[in-house]
């Protein structure tokens, strides 16, 4: 991942949410904050990407854009609808069981450090210098005044996480919620592992509310679409192990599992809700862990 790259993946993340949102019964999944906050992330992308807040307002061209999606990636739309609603879900549980304090792992164009920050929880966003500057100029240009998350850079594994906690968050006895919505797909397996044990030592009560994509679930054919599209934007899918390698790799640096979502939960609990025929992606997972 280059640091002074735009995230072409955090950047669909944020179009297809909004093209999805068009429809009324995923739209009223979210509260008109979420949806209203992807929007204008969306038409605040730099150009080219920024015309997709027209096009994705026609039905049509959502249809031709659904088809073309899930030809190459079945359920890859219905997963993204899918994080946004679970992670929103997990973390509101926390906080009201009295998680203090948030972190944000490659924050992208995500909007839960604007959503908590608004609540009064202290709320540290990270991302490459690029990502979070783009960040802050959203944010500074749609939401003046209001409360906002502090926006920092840091890539790993060239920069020290463990520096930056140590300046940037001061309270590790407080109890924090870690959030790292499709990130550790990025990082490899030892970056992931180092990564693990540094917010073990330095939290007193974290918990982690990750996703992970078991890579090793999907078919040859769409693991290969999936590693080539990231490939073509200049990003690498580097870590990628099973569920079961995952859980092992948590539980070594002290942190236990305590709510799993995958695949077959997710369709049996949200998409019977929403009535639709999109399949979810196999080998996508989301997770609580303490
Ligand atoms: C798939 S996006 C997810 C964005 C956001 N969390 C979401 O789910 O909407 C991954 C994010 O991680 C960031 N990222 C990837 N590799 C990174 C690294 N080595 N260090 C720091 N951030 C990284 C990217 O810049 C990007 O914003």
């Amino acid at each position: 991942m280059r640091s002074n790259k735009l995230s072409q993946s955090a950047a669909f993340i944020a179009i297809k949410f909004f093209g999805l949102t068009r429809k009324a019964e995923f739209r009223d999944l979210f509260d008109g904050h979420t949806v209203r906050f992807y929007e204008k992330v969306v038409q605040s992308l730099p150009f080219p990407l920024k015309y997709y807040h027209h096009w994705l307002r026609f039905r049509p061209v959502r249809s031709f854009y659904i088809a073309a999606e899930e030809l190459f990636l079945p359920g890859d739309l219905m997963h993204i609808l899918a994080r946004k609603w679970y992670m929103e879900q997990m973390v509101d549980e926390l906080v009201d069981r009295g998680y203090g304090q948030i972190l944000v792992l490659g924050a992208g164009f995500d909007h839960l450090g604007l959503r908590y920050a608004g609540r009064g929880i202290p709320s540290l966003e990270l991302d490459t210098p690029r990502m979070a500057q783009l960040k802050r100029q959203l944010l500074e240009q749609h939401y003046p005044g209001k409360p906002q998350p502090d926006i920092l850079p840091l890539t790993l594994p060239d920069h020290s996480l463990s520096d930056l906690l140590q300046q940037h968050m001061p309270n590790p006895g407080k109890k924090t919620i870690i959030i790292a919505e499709g990130f550790f797909d990025y990082l490899e397996k030892k970056v992931v592992t180092e990564l693990l044990s540094t917010l073990r030592r330095h939290f007193a009560s974290p918990v982690l509310v990750s996703t992970h994509f078991a890579l090793n679930e999907l078919s040859s054919f769409h693991r290969f679409i999936f590693r080539s599209s990231l490939r073509i934007v200049g990003e690498k899918p580097e870590f990628g192990v099973s569920m079961k390698t995952f859980r092992a790799l948590l539980q070594n640096s002290g942190f236990r599992i305590q709510k799993e979502y995958g695949p077959d939960a997710i369709s049996e609990n949200l998409l019977s809700s929403v009535n639709t025929d999109l399949p979810m992606l196999r080998g996508f997972y989301l997770f609580s862990a303490r």
